[in-house]
């Protein structure tokens, strides 16, 4: 976690004027917004008085080929169906309805790659595109139900295989192209698929990464895979390693194929897709989604939350191998008719100013990242935001990870003008929509979530499943279910049984949170990374918070570490900032010696003497996920001289 303090630190440091601050929204916003202050109202009512009538009603916005004859069956809780009967296809809400419209002409996608160059799709262009490739799936034999694992950079062909895939029948795996070659062979084996998409490469970073090899290492090292069709994007148009009669070219599978395609009927539970994630197990599961509630409760948030308007132009930073790229780069937006632009490369090339100017050339009214990104982009201050006109921008949204007052401040000040709504989005894999998160209308208390969306229920309870008393830490429970939901955990009945029963009668989201006085809630990490410090709980986020607030401090992760008295005592990796100047010896020792110093003392005045700190580690940087999520466990691995599998996704900023 980077310059995060809670807020008694931050008045502690005298900055309280800002991060204490409610931030209403303008009243243009409210206005204009598409769920206002008496909808909402309603919304709520209603969801309060009948969750099934608002989801029910969420559902008849979109077009199913078959009415559900159940809003929502839950004979076999946990196992839970949603609009059981009902016949739809995503692919038939997201695309094909639109050319039917206005849409039709309008931009669906916008690409650019890392050197420059870019490629657009009205909705009718990507609509061809996508019956191209689904006629030439089914060509190669692939049915209804079948898995076709996309191992692929961000590039338009991946949001098109998605879609074609789906538009079949088809259950698309998308294995995130910065996992190694090894996540992608186990990924290749659990979901049993016989077909996978890939590419010669991407940029990042001013260079060209080869991806093919890593596909070929994968399958020759494989002898019991089923895979006898290897799909390959060419990007840069190098040389790869084709195999006669498995390894095809993108455009050659697809050049002769008609631009119709018969979209095939879904039941509403059949599987859409399969995404891993990891669980606390440290093996990744395969959250698998469904057509009929997925679509349901992705278009429903993304359009009361992002307020989509016909004239928005919708960022979303992430890439399609994590949910957010399903559900917010791909049909989120889709669905809801707007434009969504994907970019393929790094945020820092070829200078830190590339995200300022995207938004600048596209004029992005929506822009949905993560804090992670916004820390890295604040460190180069506000002169790059200030070459640029970013006043295209309207709302702005961040998503993945608790996100600090004070970064929330200056993504709201340097680059919404003060002006756009800040929508800090809690939601996860399992959940497939947005689940807690300010609304445009929504008063803002930086750092906090907000309240949980309409239809959506939520509360903060102990082990028991009791609520806690106002402001005191909890675990986070969802009390009812919700149509984007997970139906399942691909091969493991009993995991997705954990996340119903760890906590009876609730889904246990794995996240420690508190609610304030006005419910708004407050996300202090996972469960999981919880430390109990002689017999006293701390969340790593909660302690790396307060170390943020430290003005010399960029980033800092902190992790539990054996103590024989107390049982565990912290270890705080820091990674200190541009304001690295506190004591007047130069030398490093001295500096850290001071610093750390320091940290103790404002951990100790801030949680209390229990929140001790054993050692701190300067550091240039942390290991994260590519998503930008700290691998707390790969510090704890180090430290305790384990080995920790599959950490290629670490990116070195
Ligand atoms: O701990 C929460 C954190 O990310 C977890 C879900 O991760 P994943 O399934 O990879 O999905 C991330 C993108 C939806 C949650 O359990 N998380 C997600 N959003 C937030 C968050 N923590 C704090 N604030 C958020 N807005």
């Amino acid at each position: 976690m980077q310059n995060t303090g809670n807020l008694n630190t931050l008045q502690a440091n005298g900055r309280d004027d800002e991060i204490e601050r409610v931030f209403r929204p303008l009243p243009r916003m409210v206005l204009e917004a598409n769920m206002n202050p008496q909808d909402l109202a309603s919304a709520r009512k209603l969801a309060e008085e009948d969750f099934r009538a608002y989801w029910e009603q969420a559902a008849l916005d979109l077009e199913w080929f078959e009415k559900w004859e159940q809003v929502l069956d839950d004979s076999q809780a946990p196992r839970y169906r949603w609009f059981a009967g009902g016949k739809c296809n995503i692919v038939h809400n997201a695309l094909d309805r639109h050319i039917r419209t206005v849409n039709r002409n309008k931009l669906a996608l916008v690409w650019e790659g890392e050197p420059g160059d870019s490629r657009k799709y009205t909705y009718f262009e990507l609509y061809r595109a996508v019956n191209r490739l689904a006629n030439a799936l089914r060509n190669l034999g692939i049915r209804k139900g079948e898995r076709i694992v996309l191992y692929m950079p961000p590039l338009p062909e991946t949001v098109i295989a998605m879609l074609a895939a789906a538009k079949i029948g088809a259950v698309h795996v998308v294995v995130f192209a910065g996992f190694s070659g090894k996540a992608l062979r186990e990924r290749i084996q659990a979901t049993n698929a016989r077909c996978i998409i890939t590419a010669d490469g991407f940029y990042r970073n001013g260079k060209f990464t080869s991806l093919k090899p890593l596909v070929d290492a994968a399958l020759a090292a494989d002898e019991e895979d089923n895979v006898d069709v290897c799909v390959v994007v060419r990007r840069a148009g190098i040389d790869v390693n084709m195999t006669a009669a498995r390894d095809i070219w993108y455009d050659d599978l697809v050049r002769r194929e008609a631009n119709e395609a018969e979209t095939e009927i879904m039941d509403s539970n059949d599987p859409l897709f399969i995404l891993h994630t990891s669980g606390t197990s440290g093996k990744p599961r395969g959250i698998i989604h469904s057509h009929g509630g997925y679509m349901t409760g992705v278009a429903d948030t993304i359009k009361s939350v992002f307020d989509i308007k016909p004239t928005d132009f919708f960022w979303c930073t992430a890439d399609a191998g994590w949910i957010t790229g399903h559900s917010a780069v791909v049909y989120g937006p889709l669905i809801a008719g707007t434009t969504t632009l994907m970019y393929e490369g790094h945020p820092l090339y070829p200078q830190a100013d590339r995200m300022w100017n995207m938004v600048d050339k596209y004029g992005v009214s929506i822009l949905y990242t993560t804090p992670t990104t916004i820390r890295m982009l604040m460190r180069y201050g506000n002169r790059f935001p200030a070459q640029h006109d970013l006043s295209s921008l309207r709302l702005l949204g961040t998503v993945g990870e608790a996100i600090s007052p004070e970064t929330w401040v200056w993504f709201h000040k340097t680059i919404g003008r003060n002006e756009c709504q800040l929508i800090d989005t809690w939601w996860q894999t399992e959940t497939g929509q947005f689940m807690i998160s300010p609304l445009p209308v929504s008063p803002l208390k930086p750092g906090s979530v907000n309240k949980p969306l309409p239809g959506v229920s939520a509360d903060v309870v102990d082990r028991k499943g009791k609520p806690k008393p106002t402001n005191e830490v909890g675990f986070l429970a969802i009390t009812k279910p919700w149509p984007a939901m997970f139906t399942g955990v691909l091969g493991d009945e009993a995991t997705y049984d954990e996340y119903f029963n760890t906590i009876p009668g609730v889904y246990f989201a794995g996240d420690v949170a508190r609610k304030d006085e006005d419910g708004h809630f407050w996300m202090l990490g996972r469960a999981d990374e919880v430390l109990n410090i002689a017999g006293h709980r701390l969340g790593a986020v909660e302690l790396e918070a307060v170390l943020c607030s430290h003005k010399t401090v960029a980033e800092a992760a902190v992790i539990g570490v054996p103590d024989k008295i107390k049982g565990e005592t912290a270890k705080a990796f820091v990674v200190p900032g541009p304001n690295d100047q506190i004591c007047e010896d130069p030398t490093t020792d001295a500096r850290d010696a001071a610093l750390t110093d320091e940290l103790r003392q404002l951990l100790r005045q801030e949680l209390g003497p229990v929140a001790e700190l054993r050692s701190v580690v300067f550091c240039e940087s942390l290991p994260k996920t590519r998503s930008g999520k700290i691998l707390r466990r790969v510090l704890k691995a180090q430290e305790l001289g384990q080995d920790i599998e599959d950490i290629t996704v670490i990116d070195e900023e």
